[in-house]
């Protein structure tokens, strides 16, 4: 855990505190976000994509520590229906001091009122969202654009009819 000395969750919780937030992309390194996702990790996520699907996001979340970028996530949503939550990443030396949770928790009170707040979870990271609230959708439905890499990962299977 880089420059922290918690002895406690407690003092963790208040480290927290000088942590930066914030809910606009107007100061935001593409390359740097882009970063992030390959160390957290989540991906290649190429810096020009990232500004699109960002900036084509009602709610975002950034998060940082001095100057350096430590966590993300954002939704897409339609103001009244459906808010979907996505890239939700914290730098591996900021994991599990509730970043992560402060994050999703944050997207959600943004999508207050919507009729349903929804995600895709990475494998294995259910658990994170069933503890903020999430139940899981049986009846969850998708197409990728890479279908079969979906579907070696096991994220996906097919139904037959
Ligand atoms: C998943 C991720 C966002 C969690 O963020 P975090 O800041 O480390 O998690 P938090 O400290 O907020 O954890 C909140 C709670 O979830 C639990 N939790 C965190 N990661 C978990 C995991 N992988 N599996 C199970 N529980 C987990 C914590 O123990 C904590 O539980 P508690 O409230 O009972 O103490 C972070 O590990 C990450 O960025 N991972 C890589 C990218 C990724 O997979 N993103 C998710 C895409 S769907």
């Amino acid at each position: 855990m880089q420059n922290l000395e918690c002895s406690s969750i407690d003092e963790a919780q208040k480290d927290k505190k000088r942590f930066q937030w914030h809910y606009n992309t107007n100061s935001v390194d593409w390359d740097e976000l882009s970063n992030l996702y390959k160390i957290a990790p989540l991906g290649d996520k190429k810096p020009e994509d990232l500004k699109i699907v960002f900036e084509n996001s009602r709610y975002k979340c950034f998060v940082y520590n001095k100057d350096k970028l430590i966590g993300v996530g954002r939704a897409l949503a339609d103001g009244v229906d459906v808010s979907y939550i996505a890239d939700v990443a914290i730098h591996p030396d900021f994991q599990r001091l509730g970043l992560g949770k402060d994050i999703v928790n944050k997207l959600v009170e943004f999508s207050k009122g919507y009729n349903k707040i929804i995600l895709f979870a990475s494998m294995g990271k259910e658990p994170f969202y069933a503890k903020l609230g999430f139940d899981k959708m049986n009846t969850a439905m998708a197409i990728f654009k890479n279908r079969q890499r979906v579907l070696d990962m096991g994220l996906v299977s097919e139904l037959k009819y």
